[in-house]
């Protein structure tokens, strides 16, 4: 169940066409173009090891089936899976790390100094790295993201957080909350019963979280937008902060992305463009951490920050630029816990996550990203160094793992799409000298230098704007087949789309809101958002052309509670879902993955019969619609099977398996009263204090999960 976390206004007042209007006048789908199955091979080696098994084969294979019995929508205070499945609950919120936290009770008070040594709260995007021999299928490194904290139960032992809305936030509360935030780097094992444990004293076992020095690496750093107090030449920051999905690279380290950081973040007055457009507050940021500066304890600066507010003689004395060190993707090297670096040539905005694309030798590295608020973008970063696999994860090897993330990650181009109602579509260049579509300059339409990439980037969401990218309704995570380097995203919905034939509406400086600048509050459907106040939420599905600047794309299927009118990829009981949001492909060779598909959904037709749920989908088996229906439509639906559903009140997010396929890792997120025991299934009987936490499911024989 969404927890409605995201800022609902809306701050992209360009006037873009809206990606709904392109999809209804989208009438003739491209053919599906998948990629020779020699160059995906060759390219997938430094993948963790998970390639190797699929280079072998030269021949189409006949697309996997799913072969569990699918589960019932359910309502309950516990994990379903199908029948033959176990779901094992590991390191919930709380679990310490080293022997300097205590271990978890029901009535533990939690302490700035425990929480730095325990699991992070609200588990989200995770990934696994490899310890083993065996590609990581029995040990491995999990980097798991904490977005977000459930103030309730972190202060349940005190009746709750202390002036939570107004005064003064006690400053061991805020440093605990900072902590609760961030990434967990965390050892797991899978013992000789099967079932999986974490290393408690694991060297591995670390936490980043929104207290952490970082750096900063690309076009932005030690720019001036980035002097503060705390780094005066702009090379450093702390923290890293609502870190929503998860991204990898092919040399071994996790990306983590930050997404709605901007309401952390208050700016009382001299706001700057980029305030408005990103949307950060003037009164209290969400947990009013910024309350706690002037505290005697305070130290740098670390609550003062949170006000960006300039107070100082210049941008060296305060912190006006502290919001301007965060929007961004950031690596992390797990396996030496060496100082994340936030790249910042990736962009600046709401980063729901981060995708590699098909890699190939001699070719740039690609990834995809997504900005998920109301009309926003989608995004892909072309490197400037051509991939090399040379660079590939060598597991057990001393690499310096963040110099080859610099090689390429800090120079390269990043693009916004443009969709076109004829299923085409163009990347655009967010270079100084990209011609906008009134014919100028991106510089000059910014009123930037002519050489001011770091001012591009600091601006990315103006600059896509001005290029013409098409609005979407709120992209979510990505994932990529890496044999066909086919492209998937969740649009999770947009309560702010209009019918056709209405105009976008904005509300500019002294309009409808009492927020300058913020606008577009509406828009009308197009081609890919084709449906008003869209609830429901669709996949779409794209392909690059050969020169990387053009694609074709379609709607892969639409969500849609089983009785509604408007269900166009005809789901039914069995398999009604609405807001996609966390995606994976499970790649097995060519047209043989399975898409998974994972919810957090607030739309009531679908919430009425079901908790938010993990779907499974073979895309290799269905055949291209013809006439511009979804892939997933009426006749073929069946193929879209619900393979597992959360507890009560949750959302579940995050997912990859072992390379071996046998155990599928997902997270369950601010769930309302769950898990009763380690046994994800088993019923809460009574109330437990919520955590939420990383559940592993498993056949009972061992095999393969979901064939
Ligand atoms: Fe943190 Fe867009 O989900
Ligand atoms: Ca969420
Ligand atoms: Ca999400
Ligand atoms: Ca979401």
């Amino acid at each position: 169940m969404s927890k409605e976390i995201e800022d609902h206004r809306v701050h992209n007042a360009s006037g873009n066409e809206p990606f709904t209007s392109v999809l209804d006048r989208h009438v003739s789908r491209r053919s599906v173009m998948r990629g020779g199955l020699g160059l995906a091979a060759a390219s997938m080696l430094g993948f963790g090891g998970v390639a190797q098994a699929l280079a072998a084969s030269g021949a189409k294979k006949t697309p996997l089936s799913l072969a569990f019995e699918a589960v019932q929508g359910a309502r309950l205070d516990a994990v379903v899976v199908p029948e033959g499945y176990t779901a094992q609950v590991l390191v919930p919120w709380g679990t310490p790390l080293d022997g300097q936290a205590s271990e978890w009770h029901e009535g533990l008070a939690m302490t700035p100094e425990r929480q730095a040594h325990s699991v992070g709260m609200h588990h989200d995007g995770m990934y696994h790295f490899p310890l083993d021999r065996d590609g990581g299928s029995q040990e491995f490194l999990l980097a798991l993201n904490n977005e977000y904290i459930d103030q309730a139960a972190l202060w349940a032992p005190q009746g709750g957080p202390t002036a939570a809305d107004q005064g003064r936030r006690p400053a061991d509360e805020v440093r605990t909350e900072i902590h609760a935030h961030g990434v967990t780097l965390v050892h797991l094992k899978k013992q000789a019963d099967g079932r999986w444990t974490h290393v408690p004293d694991s060297d591995y076992n670390r936490r980043y979280t929104s207290a952490s020095v970082m750096a900063l690496g690309g076009p932005v750093a030690g720019s001036d937008y980035v002097r503060t107090r705390f780094s005066p030449e702009g090379r450093l920051t702390r923290g890293t902060n609502n870190n929503c999905a998860s991204g990898h690279t092919p040399w071994g380290t996790y990306l983590t992305c930050e997404e709605n950081w901007p309401n952390y973040f208050i700016r009382r007055e001299a706001r700057e463009r980029d305030d408005e457009r990103l949307g950060i507050g003037r009164e209290r940021g969400r947990y009013g951490w910024e309350s706690a500066a002037g505290d005697a304890s305070e130290r740098d600066g670390e609550f003062a920050r949170f006000d960006t507010t300039p107070t100082g003689a210049d941008a060296r004395e305060d912190y006006r630029n502290e919001a301007r060190t965060f929007g961004y993707v950031v690596e992390i090297d797990p396996y030496t816990g060496e100082r994340a670096v936030k790249r910042t040539a990736l962009g600046r905005f709401r980063h729901e996550g981060c995708w590699p694309g098909r890699l190939v030798p001699g070719r740039p590295v690609v990834f995809y990203s997504g900005h998920d608020a109301r009309n926003e973008y989608i995004y892909k970063f072309v490197s400037a160094a051509a991939w090399d696999p040379a660079d590939a994860s060598r597991p057990g090897e001393s690499m310096d793992r963040l110099a080859i993330g610099a090689k390429y990650l800090d120079e390269g181009t990043l693009y916004v799409a443009r969709f076109d109602a004829d299923g085409r579509g163009e990347w655009l260049a967010l270079t100084p000298d990209a011609e906008t579509r009134d014919g100028r300059r991106l510089h000059e339409a910014l009123g930037l230098a002519a050489d001011d990439q770091a001012g591009i980037l600091i601006h990315t969401c103006d600059a896509a704007d001005l290029m013409g990218a098409t609005p979407m309704d709120r992209p979510e995570w990505g994932a990529v087949d890496p044999a066909s380097g086919e492209v998937y995203m969740t649009l999770t919905n947009n309560s702010q789309r209009t019918a056709e034939g209405t105009d976008a509406t904005f509300t500019g400086d002294g309009e409808a809101i009492d927020e300058p600048g913020v606008g577009f509050a509406t828009a009308p459907v197009n081609a890919p958002n084709p449906r008003p106040d869209n609830g429901a939420g669709q996949i779409i599905r794209w392909r690059e052309a050969d020169d990387a600047t053009r694609f074709d794309w379609e709607v892969f299927v639409f969500g849609a509670a089983a009785d509604d009118a408007d269900n166009p990829s005809g789901l039914t009981e069995a398999n009604q879902f609405a807001s996609p949001d966390g995606l994976w492909f499970d790649e097995r060779g060519e047209g043989d993955g399975i898409l998974w598909i994972q919810t957090d959904n607030g739309y009531e037709g679908v919430a009425e019969h079901t908790n938010d749920q993990v779907l499974a989908v073979v895309p290799g088996a269905l055949e291209a619609s013809p006439g511009g229906a979804a892939v997933v439509n009426p006749g073929n639906q069946q193929a879209l099977k619900r393979f597992a559903v959360g507890p009560n009140g949750s959302e579940v997010t995050g997912i990859f398996a072992t390379p071996d396929r046998t155990a599928l890792f997902i997270n369950i997120q601010h769930p309302g009263n769950w898990p009763a025991a380690e046994d994800a299934t088993r019923a809460t009987d009574g109330q437990v204090r919520p955590r939420a936490a990383t559940v592993v499911i498993q056949k009972r024989d061992g095999g393969p999960v979901g064939v």
